[in-house]
C-alpha cells in the first residue's frame, strides 16, 4: 500500500510517498480501507520532534492520526465493528508509527465509532481529535446554562467545533479570532472578538462583570485570561501548562469510542456542524500539512484519499 512516512524529524518536506505492507489487525483492532484523514498540528509538532519526551516515534512512521475509512478485516475478539463498517476515529496510539495518510489503517476499537450516513467521509474524518479536544474541554470546565466562556482561538479546528458545542450547552460564548473570521463565528452563535491589541477591553465590553470560564485553544494569553476571569472561574488549556498558574488545567484529549460516537452523534443531528478549510487529495499530502502550518487554518484540513 502507499503511504506518506518520514525517516527522520522535521518538516513536510521530510514526507515521503513509499511503499508498505499493508498492516494485519490484531486483537481488538480493525483494518480499514482509508477513504479520509485530517491534518492536525499534533502531527506535524511530533514530524518535528517536538513531542519526543512524551511519545515515541518508531521510523518508517506514517503521519496522522484522524482518520475515516470502511472496515475490511477484524482482529481477534472484535465484535464492535464488522467488514463493510464506516468508521471514523482519532487513531493515536501509544507509539507513533502506523498513522493515517495511507490507503489503510489499523484502528483500534476502543477509540472508533460509526460513522453516521449524513457525513461525507472527508466531514467524518474531520471530526475525532478536534471534536473530541472540544467536548472534553468544554465538559470538563462544568459551566451552567447562561454561563459566559471565553474562547481563546475559536476560529481554528478546535474552537469552532467547541463553539457549536458550548452554544448547544446553552453558553454565551466569546471567541477570540481575526475580523476576517468574524462572520462565520456569528454563523455558529459566538460573539466575535479580534485578538492582540484592544483584546481585554472588547472582551469586558461584552462581559464586564468578568467570563464565567475560559477555553484557551492557542497558549500564550494566560495573563489576559488572568484579567478577564471571575475570581475562581474554571480555566482550561489545550496548548500552554502555564494555565495551572491561575489554578487551571492543561488538557491532553482522551481518544475513546463513547465520545467519538457522541461526537458522530452530533454531527450527524446537525448540532456540532464538521468545519472544513480546504480538502487536498492523497498525492499532495504534503501540502496540506504545509497550510496548517501557516497558522490560519479556519476549521480542518482534510486529505482525501480518493482523490
Ligand atoms: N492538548 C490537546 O489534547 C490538544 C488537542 C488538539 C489541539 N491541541 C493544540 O491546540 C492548538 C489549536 O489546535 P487547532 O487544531 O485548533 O489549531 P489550528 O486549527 O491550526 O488553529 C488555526 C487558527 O488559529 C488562529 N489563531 C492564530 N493565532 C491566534 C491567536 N493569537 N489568538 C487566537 N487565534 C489565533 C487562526 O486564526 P486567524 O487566521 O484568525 O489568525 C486560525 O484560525 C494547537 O496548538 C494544537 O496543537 C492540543
Amino acid at each position: 500500500m502507499k503511504a506518506w512516512t518520514y525517516s527522520e524529524f522535521g518538516g513536510p518536506d521530510n514526507l515521503q510517498l513509499t511503499e508498505q505492507e499493508i498492516p494485519q489487525p490484531g486483537p481488538g483492532t480493525v483494518r480499514i480501507k482509508v477513504h479520509a484523514a485530517s491534518v492536525n498540528p499534533v502531527d506535524w509538532k511530533i514530524m518535528a520532534g517536538g513531542l519526543n519526551e512524551v511519545m515515541p516515534v518508531v521510523f518508517p512512521s506514517t503521519v496522522g492520526w484522524d482518520v475515516a475509512g470502511v472496515v475490511e478485516a477484524v482482529g481477534f475478539g472484535v465484535d464492535e465493528f464488522a467488514v463493510g463498517d464506516e468508521i471514523l476515529a482519532d487513531n493515536m496510539q501509544d507509539f507513533v508509527q502506523r498513522g493515517s495518510m495511507a490507503q489503510y489503517a489499523i484502528v483500534p476499537v476502543r477509540l472508533a465509532a460509526h460513522k453516521p450516513k449524513e457525513l461525507s467521509f472527508v466531514e467524518a474524518a474531520s471530526l475525532p481529535l478536534a471534536g473530541q479536544t472540544a467536548l472534553q474541554g468544554v465538559d470538563h470546565l462544568g459551566l451552567s446554562e447562561g454561563d459566559t466562556l471565553l474562547v481563546h482561538n475559536a476560529s481554528g479546528g478546535v474552537g469552532r467545533l467547541a463553539v457549536q458545542y458550548a452554544v448547544h450547552r446553552g453558553l454565551r460564548v466569546i471567541g477570540t479570532a481575526s475580523p476576517s473570521n468574524h462572520d462565520a463565528l456569528r454563523a455558529l452563535g459566538a460573539h466575535p472578538v479580534a485578538y492582540g491589541d484592544g483584546v481585554v477591553d472588547a472582551v469586558r465590553a461584552l462581559a464586564p462583570e468578568g467570563v464565567d470560564g475560559v477555553y484557551d485553544a492557542v497558549g500564550g494569553v494566560t495573563e489576559i485570561s488572568g484579567e478577564l476571569m471571575k475570581s475562581g472561574a474554571p480555566i482550561i488549556s489545550i496548548a500552554d501548562p502555564s494555565v495551572m498558574s491561575l489554578g487551571g488545567a492543561w488538557l491532553w484529549v482522551k481518544p475513546n469510542s463513547a465520545d467519538t460516537a457522541r461526537l458522530a452523534d452530533l454531527a450527524a443531528r446537525g448540532i456540532v456542524k464538521p468545519q472544513i478549510d480546504t480538502v487536498f487529495p492523497f498525492a499532495d499530502a504534503p501540502a496540506a500539512y504545509r497550510h496548517n502550518m501557516d497558522g490560519h487554518t479556519r476549521g480542518k484540513v482534510v486529505v482525501d484519499m480518493t482523490a
